[in-house]
């Protein structure tokens, strides 16, 4: 649990850009050791429990860098970020580096391993990435998350190659198909 008063939550997937929730200040942050993923199954914002999206976690990686942000919050907003995060995702307590001014904090990010039940794991590029292009959920389209979030690391100047490669592929699925067969139902939004 963050100790009361303002504490960092490390993000790097729709926490980067989707930001529904009072941030005292937003940082560029970089997390070692940790690369992401889109390999947890979505039941609740971009899919359904019976036809699940993709989205982002954290893997280990030894020589990895996963390039987020850290968004600096009052410790009561954890409340609604585990409500929002309930999907298979669980707080870990990480130090990741700020650049300009360089400096180490003890954040929060929410982590969806392997043995949660909604974790799908590795498959290739090209299944994932039509996976995406057809899943949608309460929040809406998969393909939007993605796109969103290749976007969104662009800006921060950290692209990563893993979701330009997904990305790359989904944007040639759209121009194909631009209304895919659904796997889910759209509506609302949240994540
Ligand atoms: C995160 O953004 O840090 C966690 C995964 C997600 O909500 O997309």
């Amino acid at each position: 649990m963050p100790s009361p008063g303002p504490c960092w939550l490390f993000g790097y997937g729709s926490l980067i850009w989707r930001v529904d929730f009072p941030v005292l200040a937003t940082r560029r942050a970089h997390l070692h050791g940790w690369t992401r993923r889109f390999w947890q199954g979505s039941h609740d914002h971009r899919g359904t429990p019976n036809a699940p999206g993709r989205v982002v976690t954290l893997v280990p990686e030894a020589a990895a860098v996963c390039v987020g942000v850290a968004h600096q919050v009052e410790a009561a907003t954890f409340a609604h970020l585990d409500r929002r995060e309930q999907n298979g995702y669980l707080r870990l307590a990480v130090e990741v580096a700020l650049p300009c001014p360089a400096a180490r904090v003890q954040a929060t990010t929410y982590v969806a391993t392997a043995s949660n039940p909604a974790f799908l794991g590795a498959a290739p590029l090209d299944v994932m990435a039509l996976h995406i292009h057809r899943a949608a959920g309460a929040s809406g389209g998969n393909a939007e998350y993605l796109l969103a979030l290749d976007a969104a690391l662009r800006r921060l100047g950290a692209a990563d190659a893993h979701v330009a490669r997904l990305a790359q592929r989904v944007r040639k699925l759209r121009a194909a198909a631009p209304e895919p067969e659904r796997r889910g139902t759209s509506h609302g939004a949240s994540r």
